[in-house]
């Protein structure tokens, strides 16, 4: 029998048999009791068979006959970068909440649109950008916030991680493909984390792969409103590496495996001053259940009240984020990826 304390799951359909939906984000939705997987739909109607058998939900074939289903109150996108525009986009026109992988979509005025639109109809929209969820960025801005390391300065972060297989979508210039829009988006969503939204982007380098027609690596420098700097690097041609170091006037806070952790990892928080220097081990957690328990909380409330809360927040920092990707992309130097002689 249902208990009528517990709040009835929300009702998810999967858009794309993806890799991220398969390693993290459906088993942590399988897991969560505020959400049930009702349905997952693939261009292969065999990849929809395989992940309906693992998840436990029904397989649909064409992601068109997810849209005719009237029994999800909730869909998770997670297709290549430049379809999510799109999707989004029918979803929302069809009355259905969205959570959509990150980036929300590859161009400011199209999340501005997504936005509007999710506000018009009193949805949920969310990225799925999960790191922002996870206990150990809130430590840091606790310790930040008691003075632990005097007044911050200056932020240096960076995700880099080796080359993906040729057949990879961010190869795919026309999937939306790239190293700023997948792997760049989180150091630049880190500094909005600490120093908020108003952030400009002083210069910019990309390194495009000409066999490819995307960028495969780059750096950017942004200046906060009481004049904080950053610098980030991303790329997929590096050895792996997501960390940021946060500095301060009087020390030096650093934390590694900062973006992706697996939900077993304790996260090691690095310290330095100038005779000091200290390690804090925090604990592990699942950002991508987080990530999912939040999103479904927020869908609850707006099935409640009819409106989205927590909407206005998020708009305008998902905005500031495209739009400083736009402007990163738009005004970087550009280099191309060759062999030294
Ligand atoms: N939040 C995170 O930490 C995180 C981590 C990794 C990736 N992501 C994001 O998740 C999304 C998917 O990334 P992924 O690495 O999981 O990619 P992936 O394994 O290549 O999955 C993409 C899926 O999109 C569907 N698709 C639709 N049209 C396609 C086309 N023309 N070409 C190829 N696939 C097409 C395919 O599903 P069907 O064949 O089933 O239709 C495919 O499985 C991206 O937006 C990425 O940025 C987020």
């Amino acid at each position: 029998m249902d208990n009528p304390s517990e709040p009835t799951p929300v009702r998810v359909g999967v858009l794309g048999a993806s890799s991220i939906a398969r390693r993290r984000t459906l088993p942590a939705m399988r897991d969560l009791p505020e959400v049930t997987i009702v349905a997952i739909a693939s261009r292969d109607p065999q990849k929809a068979e395989q992940f309906a058998d693992d998840f436990d939900c029904a397989p649909v074939h064409g992601y068109e006959r997810l849209l005719d289903r009237d029994d999800i109150d909730a869909v998770y996108v997670s297709v290549p970068n430049a379809l999510h525009h799109l999707w989004a986009r029918r979803f929302l026109e069809c009355g259905t909440h969205v959570l959509a992988e990150k980036p929300l979509t590859t161009r400011a005025a199209d999340t501005a649109e997504l936005a509007r639109l999710a506000a018009e109809r009193g949805l949920v929209l969310r990225e799925n950008i999960t790191f922002v969820h996870h206990g150990m960025h809130r430590r840091v801005a606790e310790l930040l916030a008691a003075g632990r390391i005097g007044r911050l300065r200056h932020i240096d972060a960076s995700f880099c991680f080796p080359p993906l297989p040729a057949s990879d979508v961010r190869y795919r210039p026309e999937l939306g493909g790239g190293a700023l829009l997948d792997a760049g988006i989180y150091p630049v969503r880190l500094a909005q984390y600490f120093l908020g939204d108003d952030l400009s982007v002083a210069g910019a380098v990309l390194r495009d792969d000409p066999e490819t027609g995307v960028d495969v690596a780059g750096s950017a420098l942004l200046v906060a409103a009481a004049g904080e700097t950053v610098t980030l690097t991303f790329g997929f041609e590096h050895g792996y590496g997501a960390r940021y170091t946060l500095w301060g006037s009087t020390g030096r806070l650093a934390v590694d495996r900062a973006f992706t952790p697996p939900a077993t990892l304790s996260p090691l928080l690095r310290i330095d001053e100038q005779d000091h220097a200290e390690e804090i081990v925090l604990p592990a957690e699942h950002q991508f259940a987080s990530s999912v328990a939040s999103f479904a909380e927020a869908v609850r409330r707006a099935q409640d009240t009819g409106a989205d809360p927590g909407h206005a927040a998020w708009a305008a920092t998902t905005l500031r984020t495209a739009e400083l990707l736009d402007r990163i992309a738009g005004s970087a130097t550009r280099v191309t990826s060759g062999k030294r002689p």
